[in-house]
């Protein structure tokens, strides 16, 4: 049975891992915010990377590249999932080609749950081109997101998302060891199962 696992990002841990791509594989790419207003030619070529990067992983539920522009649509444009957080949310290009190969996507839910009064960042998708995993880029987004919300929240008042909460999450299948893996060597906590 799929099972999906919550995590939170304390803004108290420090961050254990550097930032690879700054040492790395600065030459090769550039990271840029996608901004509020992305245009239709990033819509689909995040809609490309969304379907490479989730076929035939434990997420692929037969999901066409009309259904991932479609969601890129949806989440970035229609603001389905909440708020975006422009400095959150970021697309990786390969300089020699111009094609988006890596990107996050974060925004401001307001939670459902009672007990929580304010809204909060929640990382709602990161995905690698297949063709570019395993090489630094996907922990370098997500400690970037987790270092530009901590400025945001240390730095000037947050007028733009109204972002007050320290806490950073995402849902994760239970079956994803790779991404898994991935956030826990960075810090990220899992949370109880609320049913
Ligand atoms: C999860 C994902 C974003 C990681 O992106 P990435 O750019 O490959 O990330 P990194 O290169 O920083 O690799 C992170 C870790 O995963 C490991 N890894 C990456 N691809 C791997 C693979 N195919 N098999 C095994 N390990 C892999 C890396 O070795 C690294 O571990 P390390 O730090 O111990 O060496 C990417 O695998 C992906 O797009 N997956 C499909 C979409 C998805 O599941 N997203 C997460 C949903 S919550």
């Amino acid at each position: 049975m799929r099972l999906r696992l919550e995590y939170r990002f304390s803004s108290s841990i420090e961050n254990r891992a550097h930032d690879t791509l700054d040492d790395v594989l600065v030459d090769q790419f550039t990271i840029k915010e996608i901004g509020h207003s992305p245009s239709h030619e990033e819509i689909s070529q995040l809609g490309g990377l969304m379907y490479d990067a989730y076929l035939d992983t434990v997420d692929y539920e037969g999901e066409t590249i009309e259904d991932a522009v479609g969601e890129i649509q949806r989440t970035l444009v229609d603001r389905f999932y909440g708020e975006i957080i422009p400095e959150a949310t970021l697309m990786v290009i390969d300089n020699q080609t111009n094609n988006v190969v890596s990107a996050i996507i974060t925004s401001l839910v307001t939670p459902s749950n009672v007990n929580e009064v304010q809204p909060y960042p929640m990382i709602l998708y990161v995905m690698t081109a297949k063709q570019y995993q395993g090489r630094g880029i996907g922990k370098t987004l997500i400690l970037r997101v987790l270092n530009a919300l901590r400025s945001r929240l240390n730095g000037q008042a947050s007028e733009k998302t109204h972002l007050q909460s320290s806490n950073v999450k995402l849902s994760v299948n239970n079956l994803n060891t790779v991404a898994l893996k991935l956030y826990e060597s960075l810090g990220f906590e899992r949370l109880p199962n609320e049913n």
